[in-house]
Formats: structure tokens, C-alpha cells, sequence
């Protein structure tokens, strides 16, 4: 594999890593010789995680508050952040009722938690005139899915935030990582009870990550199947979409 960018050395801040894709991609990058800090609630899982190889700050990222301490902590620790990583999130299936209360929610996680995380990282990097901003979306952002309404659209607004900032952050030496994975093991998918085709585990999932920060990706995709199939979806007209998505009785 060629390697644009090494992340060996590079200090880096995983945020929703006591568990899953997170958790799966710090192990990955320490491996790879990164300065890792990590970051979620529970303080414990998140302390299993990090051993004595990493840095632990709890924090939630659905207060602005606790993420600026959490990413002054983590700055003084680590000398600096070069590379986040904002894997935090939330889902929950949305049943035969519309659940105004599950939209708001994941908007809140989602969506209004990535953005307290980019207002703390984006001056800083800006003052070190460099870095690297990684957000976890979903290809479950590409297309309305039903009984993904609210995480779909969350996952959506991420997508289109991060294409934004890729953008207005270029001048400024910030890169912007989106990364759209299909369906992966973890805590996350185990409530599931749907078919979930393509899944891969946690691990594959953070090797393709890390191996799409050093390759300096716009957009990591993964499992190949799901991309191309996403991709596919994309074209698909949206009555035809519909027609397609509508369940026969
Ligand atoms: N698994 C999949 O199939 C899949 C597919 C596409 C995209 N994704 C995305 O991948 C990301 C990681 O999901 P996962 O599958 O690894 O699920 P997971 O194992 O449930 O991990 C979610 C992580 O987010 C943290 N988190 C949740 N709410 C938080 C909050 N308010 N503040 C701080 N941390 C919070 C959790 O830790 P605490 O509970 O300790 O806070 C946990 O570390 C998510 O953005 C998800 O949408 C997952």
C-alpha cells in the first residue's frame, strides 16, 4: 500500500472509543505507532481500552463543556492533537410509530455532538496551521432507509457537514476525512434483528481506516460490496426507490 501520510508519531484523538469501531481503530493506530488519546463516557470501558498504552479522557460529547476540558486534557497530555477521529454515536431502529423524540435524539448525538467536537478542533488546528479531521458517518447517510429515518438523517447531515468543512478548512492545511462504513460487529449492531450483508468486524473496520488516513482518502468506504452497492443505490430514481423500498402486503 502506498502511504501518503504515515500516522506513526502523529498524535491522535479517538472520541467514542470504549467500545466497537472506535475502540478497534486507537488499538490499530497505536499499533501503528500513533500517540493515542480516547475519549467516551464510560470512564471504565474506556480505561480497558486504553491500557497502559493510551491516554483516557471521559467526556460527553453532547456537552460543549465537558469537550472543550476533555480536549484541553487531551492536548496537554499528547503535546498537541494532529489527527481526531469522531467516532461517537447513536442508534436506535425507528418502529411503525414516527418518533419525533429518537430524531431529536440522534441529531443531538450525532450531528450536535460532532459539531461540539469540530468547535474545539478546528482553532486549534487552525493555530497549528495543520491537521486531520476523521468523522464516522454511515452509508446509511446515502439513501432513506426506513426504519432509519432518524439515524439516516443524522448520518446524512454528517456526510454533507464534513463535505462542507472539507472545503471551507482546505486553505487553512485541515483535511477532512469522511469515513462511511457498512455494517460492523459491535455493540452498536447487536440490538439488530434485520439482515446485515457484507459485516465485518470491528478490527477489519479499523484497519480499513487507518489504512485510509495514511493513503490521505477523501472518503473511506467499507466493505467493497456495500460501497459498490451504495453506490449503485445512489443512481436509483426516487420514485423507483420507493417502489423498490415499499413492502409487499
Ligand atoms: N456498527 C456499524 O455497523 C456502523 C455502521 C456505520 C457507521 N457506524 C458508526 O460508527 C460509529 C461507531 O459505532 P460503533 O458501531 O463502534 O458502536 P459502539 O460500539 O456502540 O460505539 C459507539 C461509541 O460512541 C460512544 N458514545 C456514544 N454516545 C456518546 C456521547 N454522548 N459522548 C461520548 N461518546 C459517546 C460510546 O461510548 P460511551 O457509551 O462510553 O459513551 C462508544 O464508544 C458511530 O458513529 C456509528 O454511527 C457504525
Amino acid at each position: 500500500m502506498s502511504r501518503a501520510m504515515d500516522v506513526a508519531g502523529r498524535r491522535i484523538w479517538v472520541v467514542g472509543a470504549s467500545s466497537g469501531i472506535g475502540a478497534a481503530l486507537a488499538r490499530e493506530l497505536c499499533r501503528r505507532g500513533a500517540h493515542v488519546a480516547i475519549s467516551a463516557r464510560r470512564a471504565d470501558a474506556l480505561q480497558a481500552v486504553a491500557g497502559e498504552w493510551m491516554t483516557a479522557v471521559p467526556c460527553d460529547i453532547t456537552d460543549a463543556d465537558d469537550v472543550r476540558q476533555a480536549a484541553d486534557v487531551v492536548a496537554a497530555e499528547l503535546g498537541g492533537i494532529d489527527i481526531a477521529v469522531l467516532s461517537a454515536g447513536y442508534w436506535k431502529q425507528m418502529g411503525s410509530d414516527f418518533d419525533v423524540e429518537s430524531i431529536n435524539q440522534h441529531l443531538k448525538v450525532n450531528v450536535g455532538g460532532m459539531a461540539n467536537c469540530l468547535g474545539e478542533l478546528i482553532p486549534r488546528m487552525n493555530v497549528q496551521g495543520a491537521g486531520v479531521i476523521v468523522g464516522i458517518s454511515s452509508v446509511a447517510g446515502y439513501r432513506g432507509l426506513p426504519g432509519s429515518e432518524a439515524y439516516g438523517a443524522s448520518k446524512a447531515a454528517q456526510i454533507n457537514l464534513l463535505e462542507a468543512l472539507r472545503v471551507r478548512l482546505r486553505p487553512d492545511g485541515i483535511d477532512v476525512i469522511t469515513v462511511c462504513p457498512g455494517f460492523v460487529k459491535t455493540e452498536m449492531t447487536e440490538q439488530n434483528t434485520f439482515p446485515m450483508p457484507f459485516m465485518v468486524s470491528a478490527e477489519q473496520a479499523g484497519r480499513a481506516i487507518a489504512d485510509g488516513i495514511e493513503k490521505q482518502s477523501a472518503r473511506i468506504v467499507f466493505p467493497w460490496q456495500m460501497s459498490l452497492l451504495m453506490r449503485v443505490a445512489k443512481l436509483v430514481p426516487d420514485r423507483l426507490w420507493a417502489i423498490a423500498l415499499t413492502p409487499r402486503s
